[in-house]
């Protein structure tokens, strides 16, 4: 059974974009897994002694992991857009390049984002990201529990 650690970062409340986003992911996740546990509003994470260890004698990388095998799931909205590979604004993409930094010292082996992106124009391109970030978590949620394989969501 599968425990979820549910983590929304959000200040805005119910106007939240990646809050329904989140809050969909678990309701898609609990309905095809009932008894999956829940862990939510946390904060550190990162610990020492408990998510990763320090030691010298390991030379320049004294840091490891305790922890392995996780997989994250980042849901994520952007006012503007061009965050990704090759995009416009890819160099002031600090968000998801420092939670996959951070990844690593919790022991994340796989990682999966879904954004929205034009928030701040609230426009067409919006709605149509809106609705495309909400169409890709049920097709995530199926990969991540083994249902589908990748390929078969690519295809999907
Ligand atoms: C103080 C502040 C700073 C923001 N900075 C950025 C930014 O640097 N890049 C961007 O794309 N959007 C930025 N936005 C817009 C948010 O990313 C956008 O509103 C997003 O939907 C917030 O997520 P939420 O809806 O889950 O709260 C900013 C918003 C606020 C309030």
């Amino acid at each position: 059974m599968t425990t979820l650690l549910h983590i929304d970062a959000s200040p805005r409340g119910d106007r939240s974009v990646s809050r329904k986003l989140s809050k969909s992911f678990v309701d898609q996740w609990l309905a095809h897994e009932p008894g999956a546990t829940i862990i939510y509003w946390f904060d550190k994470v990162i610990r020492i002694g408990k998510t990763f260890t320090f030691d010298l004698a390991r030379g320049d990388f004294p840091l490891e992991p305790i922890m392995s095998g996780k997989t994250l799931v980042v849901l994520s909205s952007r006012g503007e857009f061009g965050f990704g590979p090759g995009g416009v604004r890819e160099t002031m993409n600090h968000l998801e390049t420092h939670i996959s930094t951070c990844a690593h010292y919790l022991g994340v082996q796989e990682s999966h984002l879904i954004a929205v992106d034009y928030q701040e124009f609230d426009d067409e391109r919006h709605r149509q990201s809106v609705a495309d970030a909400f169409a890709a978590i049920p097709v995530l949620v199926r990969q991540c529990l083994g249902i589908d394989s990748p390929a078969s969501v690519a295809a999907e």
